[in-house]
C-alpha cells in the first residue's frame, strides 16, 4: 500500500522539475556568468604573473600583466604550432584551459609550473569564462 503513494509522490516532483526548467530557458542549464575582469584576472594575479610578468621567467612566451585580454583570445599560442591560446567558445579548443586543467596538457607542462594545480573552482571559472563566448567584460 505504501508504494503507489511513493509513485505519485515521485511522479509530482518530475513534473514539477520539468515545468520549472521549462519556464526559464529552451537552452542547457544555465551557469553563473563569468566576467574577465573580476573573476579570471585576480586568478592570474595571484598565481600566474609572478612568471607571466615583468621580470619573471616566462614574460616573453607571455605577458599576462598588461593588455592582458588581447594576448589570449584568438591568439596563437607561441610554443604550441596550430594551438590558440583562447578560442571563444570552445574551452577544449583553448590551450589556456588546457594548461591549467589537465595534468599532462597537450603542449609543454600543467600550469602554474611546477606549483600546486589551480583549485577546481577557478578552473571551471575559466572553462566557464571561454564557453560564454571568452567576453571582455
Ligand atoms: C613558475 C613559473 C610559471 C608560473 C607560476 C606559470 N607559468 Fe605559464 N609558463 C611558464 C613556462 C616556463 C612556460 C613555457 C613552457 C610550457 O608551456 O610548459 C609557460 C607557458 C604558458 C602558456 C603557453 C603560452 C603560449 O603562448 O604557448 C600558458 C597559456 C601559460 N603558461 C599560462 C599560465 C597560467 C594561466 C598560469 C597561472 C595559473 C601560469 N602559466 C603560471 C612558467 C610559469
Amino acid at each position: 500500500m505504501i508504494k503507489p503513494i511513493f509513485f505519485v509522490l515521485f511522479t509530482a516532483v518530475l513534473g514539477f522539475a520539468g515545468c520549472s526548467s521549462d519556464d526559464s530557458t529552451t537552452g542547457p542549464a544555465q551557469t553563473t556568468e563569468r566576467s574577465f575582469i573580476n573573476d579570471i584576472l585576480p586568478i592570474f594575479a595571484q598565481n600566474c604573473n609572478g612568471c607571466h610578468g615583468p621580470g619573471g621567467p616566462a614574460v616573453g612566451i607571455l605577458d599576462l600583466t598588461k593588455n592582458t585580454y588581447l594576448r589570449l583570445v584568438d591568439v596563437p599560442s607561441s610554443t604550441g604550432a596550430g594551438w590558440k591560446l583562447v578560442v571563444a567558445g570552445k574551452p577544449d579548443s583553448s590551450l589556456l584551459y588546457l594548461k591549467v586543467a589537465l595534468a599532462t596538457p597537450p603542449v609543454g607542462v600543467r600550469m602554474p609550473k611546477d606549483l600546486t594545480p589551480l583549485p577546481g573552482t577557478d578552473i571551471i571559472k575559466i572553462k566557464d569564462w571561454i564557453a560564454q563566448g571568452a567576453k571582455n567584460n
